[in-house]
C-alpha cells in the first residue's frame, strides 16, 4: 500500500498497484464514479466503486464536498477522460458535508461569481479557479527566491513594526499599546507616545527598503520578501491593505543596473511558471479566454494568457524617459478629445493609471519602464540627476496591470539627501541611522519593489487583486 498525492498518482504507471489517497469529493456520479481531489493538482483522480459490494448507507455519504479516504488499485482507465483510475476495494468516509448546505456554499456545482466566493474566503480554495490561483501563487513565490538565491542576493527580514515612513506618504497603519479610551496625555494636551511600548510612535512598515539599504551595505545584494501594509483609501481591482512586496537592494549599482535586474527577474519568473505550473495554466487560459470573451470588444486584451506570458518573456521591455513619455501623451487623441479623467497638459503632471495603460496598451503595445521621473512627485530618497529636476526613478508597467515594479538609484551624497529632507521637512533624528549609511563607506547603489499580487494577477489573468491573495484585506474588510 503505497499513501500518494493525487498529482503522484495520475502520472504514475505502477499498475495493480494498491494506492490509499485522501481527498475531498468534487462529484460522484451513477453510484459508481467519484472525482477525487486533494489539491496536489487541478485533475481529478477517478475512484471507481464497484456499487453493490458495498452498504448502501455507506455509499450516501459519498456527496460533494465531503473529505473520504480510499484504499485501491491503479489500473488503466476504461473511459477516455482520463489515463489512469482507482478500483475502490474500501473507502471511508473522513468528514461529512451535508448536500443541502453544500448547495448554498461554493461546492455547489453551479458557477459562482468571484464576488459572492470572496465571502467564502474559507471554502473558495476548493474551487477550481482558486485552487489553480494559490498553487501558482505559491509556485512563483519559490521562483522569486530561487532566482535571488541563485543570483548571489542574501534574503534579509527587515522589520514589520518600524518608527519611520518609507515612502513618506503617511498612508500607515499606528501600532500601539496604549489604552485607546484614556491615552496618556502630555501637557499639551496631546498624546505621550513615550508611554507607548516601544517609547515612541509605531506603524506597520510600508517598506522594508530603507533597512534593506542598511543591509545592502554590508551584505551587497539583498532581497526581501514580506508583508507591507498601506492605509490608502483606494478602492480599486489594483490596491490591498495588506500586500506582499519583493525589494532587492544592490550596492555598486546604477539605474541602467536596476532596471536590467528587474527585468531579467521577472522574464526568469515567468519562465518558471510556464514550465512548472502547466496544468493550472492551461485552467486559467481557458478562463481568461471566456472572460475576455464576455468583455466589449474595445477593453479586450487581444492576446491568450499563455501567449501575454511568452509575449513578456520574448521582447524586450521599452525604456522611455518620463519627458518622453508626456510628449506622446500630450498628443495622443484621448488627450486631445479629452477622453482621460486627467488631461495631461504640461510636464510635471502625475501620471494615472489610465495613462500607463494608454502607453503600455496602446502606444508601445509591450511592457514599458519610465525613468527620470520630476523630483518633486516621487520620494525623498531617490538619486537627483545633473539637471536637478529630475530624479533616477523608474516605473515598470504592465499590460492590464498598470505599474508592477516602482525603484530608483539611491541618493547616496549625505548632502544632497540631507537638504532633500529638510525640504520635505523629514525629521533627520528618526532617520539618523539612515544617514549613518551615506557617512560610512557610502556608494551608488539601487533597488526596486515589486508588488507580488499584480504579479500574480498577472500571470494569472485575474482582474481583481482580491482574487490572487488568500484573505485580502481592504478597506471596511478584514473578515477571516
Ligand atoms: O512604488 P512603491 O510604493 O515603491 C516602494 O515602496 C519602494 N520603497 C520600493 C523600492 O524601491 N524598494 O511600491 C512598489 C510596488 C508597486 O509598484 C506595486 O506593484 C506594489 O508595490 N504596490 C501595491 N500592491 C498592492 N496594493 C497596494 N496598495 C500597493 N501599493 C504598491
Ligand atoms: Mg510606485
Amino acid at each position: 500500500m503505497i499513501q500518494a498525492k493525487i498529482a503522484e498518482i495520475l502520472d504514475s504507471n505502477q499498475f495493480l498497484q494498491e494506492f490509499e489517497v485522501n481527498g475531498w469529493v468534487r462529484s460522484f456520479r451513477s453510484n459508481r464514479f467519484i472525482a477525487l481531489n486533494d489539491g496536489s493538482t487541478i485533475n481529478n483522480l477517478q475512484c471507481v466503486i464497484d456499487f453493490e459490494n458495498f452498504d448502501q448507507e455507506e455509499l450516501k455519504r459519498i456527496t460533494v464536498g465531503s473529505a473520504i479516504s480510499v484504499k485501491g488499485t491503479l489500473v488503466e482507465s476504461q473511459g477516455n477522460q482520463q489515463r489512469v483510475e482507482i478500483e475502490v476495494k474500501e473507502f471511508k468516509i473522513l468528514g461529512d458535508a451535508n448536500p443541502e448546505e453544500v448547495k448554498l456554499t461554493i461546492l455547489s456545482p453551479k458557477r459562482h461569481s468571484l464576488e459572492k466566493l470572496r465571502e467564502q474566503a474559507h471554502l473558495r480554495v476548493r474551487t477550481n479557479t482558486f485552487g489553480a490561483i494559490m498553487r501558482v501563487r505559491s509556485k512563483l513565490s519559490f521562483a522569486v527566491h530561487s532566482y535571488f538565491q541563485q543570483n548571489n542576493f542574501h534574503y534579509v527580514n527587515t522589520p514589520i513594526i518600524t518608527g519611520s515612513d518609507a515612502e513618506g506618504a503617511g498612508e500607515m497603519f499606528r501600532v500601539s499599546a496604549l489604552d485607546m479610551e484614556n491615552p496618556p496625555k502630555k501637557e499639551d494636551g496631546s498624546i505621550d507616545f513615550s508611554k507607548d511600548f516601544f517609547g515612541k510612535e509605531t506603524n506597520l512598515t510600508v517598506s522594508g527598503q530603507l533597512e534593506g539599504e542598511a543591509y545592502a551595505m554590508g551584505l551587497g545584494q539583498i532581497y526581501t520578501f514580506g508583508p507591507t501594509f498601506r492605509a490608502e483609501n483606494s478602492n480599486t481591482s489594483r490596491h490591498l491593505a495588506e500586500f506582499w512586496m519583493i525589494e532587492p537592494e544592490v550596492a555598486f549599482c546604477d539605474l541602467d543596473g536596476n532596471m536590467d535586474l528587474a527585468e531579467d527577474f521577472i522574464k526568469y519568473v515567468l519562465k518558471y511558471i510556464l514550465e512548472n505550473c502547466k496544468d493550472d495554466l492551461e485552467f486559467l487560459d481557458k478562463r481568461f479566454k471566456t472572460e475576455e470573451e464576455a468583455k466589449p470588444k474595445a477593453d479586450r486584451s487581444g492576446m491568450g494568457l499563455m501567449e501575454k506570458l511568452h509575449f513578456v518573456i520574448d521582447n524586450n521591455f521599452k525604456r522611455v524617459s518620463y519627458t518622453e513619455a508626456i510628449e506622446i501623451l500630450k498628443n495622443c487623441k484621448p488627450n486631445k478629445k479629452k477622453k482621460f479623467n486627467y488631461i495631461i497638459e504640461e510636464w510635471g503632471a502625475d501620471l494615472q493609471s489610465e495613462h500607463e495603460r494608454f502607453l503600455v496598451e496602446k502606444h508601445f503595445k509591450c511592457p514599458v519602464i519610465l525613468f527620470d521621473y520630476p523630483a518633486n512627485i516621487k520620494a525623498f530618497y531617490m538619486r537627483l540627476n545633473e539637471d536637478g529636476n529630475t530624479v533616477r526613478a523608474m516605473d515598470i508597467l504592465f499590460p492590464g496591470i498598470g505599474e508592477i515594479v516602482g525603484g530608483s538609484q539611491r541618493e547616496e551624497r549625505l548632502d544632497v539627501l540631507k537638504s532633500k529632507m529638510k525640504e520635505l521637512d523629514i525629521d533627520e533624528k528618526e532617520l539618523w541611522w539612515y544617514l549613518d549609511t551615506r557617512k560610512f563607506g557610502t556608494c551608488v547603489h539601487s533597488g526596486f519593489g515589486l508588488g507580488f499580487e499584480r504579479l500574480v494577477q498577472f500571470v494569472t489573468g485575474m482582474g481583481n487583486i482580491r482574487d490572487v491573495i488568500p484573505f485580502p484585506r481592504t478597506p471596511q474588510n478584514a473578515e477571516f
